[in-house]
């Protein structure tokens, strides 16, 4: 008998440890379909995930005193990441995340032609990309398996792209697995567009923060904010957070490159192999000692200190978001690299499985 009952009490403990997914109804698209929220819950964490772009709605973490905020921004209801076309709140952005110039790349002989949507360049795929679509999901342990069947010629891009973004849960952390196939040769960058506001959804700005990249080069821009092709070292410029630095610190510098994109909005080239586990970001708000690493398998990131925010209205307390109320951390191959066959190579050829790995940890540090 009493094996038996410190049996169950372990088996209960266990069980709990192991966190939880729920699912829920979020919304309807305007022909009807239901978008599905599911909860995630394991310790340390509750992150929240629409099947509408596969997007991320919430993710709650303690500060440093054990008290909840939920650090990422968004809306209040489902109608207002519809009538977003801009900011791709927690999407994740495909085919091709980040830019690709005036749309065009050529791959085996053929030209291929995007819809442009961003100053005559084509920004996360096109007028009507991944994060406009609504994904399936089924429950997998400890998080979601969403997938999207790309058909071939969407947006212009070649084959039949099949992806499943993985989300799942453990300690304190956000996993996100990415997994794509096609048919035809093709090329794809997938990125998960979360921002970020450590200190909580619409508490200020993110110019405090401390971030660290240990990144020694990244790709300057030109004015359309696509690489002119140098990989530039970071040495001697406000773009160097191989040190802990405070983002205000530098932002307002007299920087040609801080100027063109407003801030930062640029992407760092990380140390160590494609394909391999690195530390892509460490980010640190003193105020509530919220403490975000990233890790990731992808080549680059690109840190955006949401410049493009200003002046709209939304967020979860319809309260708007002003300049620098987040950031995001958007691991990725570097942009335009169709056109830049020195880059790391974003083409995917029938057979091979493209298979990257992104975790966002949250911890705190005391005062
Ligand atoms: C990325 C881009 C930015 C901006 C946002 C979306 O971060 O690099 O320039 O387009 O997406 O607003």
């Amino acid at each position: 008998m009493r094996w038996l009952g410190i049996m169950l009490l372990s088996m209960t403990t266990a069980i709990a440890a192991h966190g939880s997914v729920t699912k829920s109804e979020y919304g309807k698209m305007p022909d009807g379909t239901a978008v599905d929220l599911y909860t995630l819950k394991s310790d340390g964490i509750e992150a929240q995930v629409m099947t509408y772009g596969a997007r991320v709605v919430a993710i709650k973490t303690p500060d440093r005193d054990g008290k909840i905020g939920d650090v990422v921004l968004g809306y209040s209801a489902f109608d207002g990441y519809l009538d977003d076309k801009s900011t791709y709140f927690g999407a994740i952005v495909g085919r091709y995340g980040n830019r690709i110039a005036l749309g065009k790349f050529s791959l085996d002989g053929h030209s291929y032609q995007i819809p442009t949507n961003d100053h005559g360049n084509a920004l996360h795929g096109g007028t009507d990309g991944f994060d406009k679509k609504v994904w399936q999901a089924r429950p997998i342990a400890d998080g979601v398996e969403m997938t999207l069947v790309s058909p071939d010629g969407d947006q212009g891009f070649p084959g039949t792209l099949t992806v499943h973004v993985r989300y799942t849960v453990h300690h304190g952390a956000l996993r996100i697995d990415y997994l794509a196939t096609t048919d035809k040769d093709t090329v794809v960058n997938l990125t998960n567009h979360s921002y970020f506001n450590l200190a909580g959804d619409g508490q200020g700005t993110i110019l405090h923060d401390e971030l660290t990249i240990p990144a020694d080069s990244y790709t300057p821009v030109d004015s359309g904010l696509i690489p002119t092709g140098v990989i530039a070292p970071v040495e001697g410029t406000p773009f160097d957070f191989r040190k802990a630095t405070v983002i205000g610190a530098r932002i307002h510098d007299d920087n040609e490159q801080l100027k063109l994109a407003g801030g930062y909005d640029q992407n760092w080239v990380l140390r160590g192999k494609n394909g391999e586990t690195k530390t892509a970001a460490r980010v640190y708000d003193p105020v509530s000692g919220r403490v975000l690493t990233v890790t990731t398998t992808q080549p680059g990131v690109q840190f955006y200190t949401g410049n493009f925010l200003a002046g709209k209205k939304y967020g979860k307390a319809q309260q708007g978001y002003g300049k620098n109320a987040a950031l995001c951390l958007e691991t990725q191959h570097f942009p335009d690299s169709p056109n830049h066959p020195a880059f790391p190579t974003t083409e995917l050829k029938p057979g091979e499985t493209l298979h990257s790995t992104t975790t966002f940890t949250f911890s705190t540090h005391a005062k």
